[in-house]
């Protein structure tokens, strides 16, 4: 993608998705309508939906080539990223949105023939934009990101991690979970995966490791964390497959590999 595309479409989502969130802390306080989908946790609610709708009437009338691949069914039946491709995830953290009306995001980003091109996470509430386009860094507001710095040890790192995956995990040996979390310096959940990326490109968290995450989850994610030195990868190291759903790292340079092997594939069912 050229230069001048990638500004006019980072210009264009960014003020999308302001705007999409704005709508959002307007109307926080008003009645939601919430039903559940693949389980009595997996929540749904009016505000995702008309969030969706409204990134998919902007992009569909501005950019009718575009594609658009988002998390509550309004967008396109996609199997490949070939094209110009908008992953969408309108709320991420439906749940925060539900119970605490704080902690959630929106999740922007775009490829190009598979490669990720600009990435926006909107923490809505807090009024604050992760923002990176390929190749010039990564921002937090109007501030640059600095590069993660080298030295990392896992003992002195904060991972992000959902604790069911302690108790009950179908990947990893939910032990080898639990020697990785009394390894490291602490460990947090902030119920949002799109914030947890954004907060290891940050650098205020080490690494961030789940199951199952969708491509709309960590499609901005990847970018942002891309652009300061970090890696993301499934959790046995490997490529992403971002038409479908992953078990996900996402995490600094220097203890990648120490967490694959040492505690994912050593404990792997
Ligand atoms: C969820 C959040 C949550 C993560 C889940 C996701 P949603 O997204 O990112 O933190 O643990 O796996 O599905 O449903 O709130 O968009
Ligand atoms: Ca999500
Ligand atoms: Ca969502």
């Amino acid at each position: 993608m050229d230069k001048l595309l990638r500004d006019e479409l980072y210009q264009q989502a960014r003020n999308w998705i302001l705007e999409a969130g704005s709508t959002i802390r307007n109307k926080i306080n008003d009645p939601l309508d919430v039903s559940t989908k693949s389980n009595p946790n997996d929540l749904v609610t009016s505000m995702d939906k008309n969030t969706e709708k409204y990134f998919v009437e902007k992009i569909k009338t501005t950019y009718p080539d575009h594609l658009l691949l988002s998390e509550e069914g309004f967008g396109d039946d996609i199997r490949s990223l070939d094209g110009i491709v908008w992953i969408i995830d309108p709320i991420d953290g439906t749940m925060n949105f539900v119970q605490q009306k704080r902690n959630f995001a929106i999740s922007i980003g775009i490829y190009h023939n598979g490669i990720g091109e600009i990435g926006l996470i909107y923490n809505v509430m807090d009024d604050i934009l992760y923002h990176a386009k390929r190749g010039e860094g990564a921002f937090r507001d109007e501030v640059k990101l600095a590069p993660l710095k080298k030295g990392q040890v896992l003992e002195e790192s904060v991972i992000g991690l959902n604790h069911l995956w302690l108790c009950q995990n179908r990947l990893v040996q939910e032990q080898s979970m639990q020697s990785l979390v009394k390894t490291v310096r602490g460990t947090r959940t902030y119920g949002s995966a799109a914030l947890e990326f954004a907060y290891v490109a940050e650098g205020i968290v080490e690494a961030y490791i789940t199951m199952s995450l969708a491509p709309w989850d960590i499609a901005a994610g990847i970018i942002l964390v891309n652009e300061v030195g970090g890696i993301t990868t499934d959790i046995d190291g490997n490529q992403l497959n971002m038409v479908d759903k992953n078990p996900v790292l996402t995490c600094h340079p220097d203890i990648h590999q120490r967490i694959v092997a040492e505690f994912i594939q050593k404990g792997r069912k």
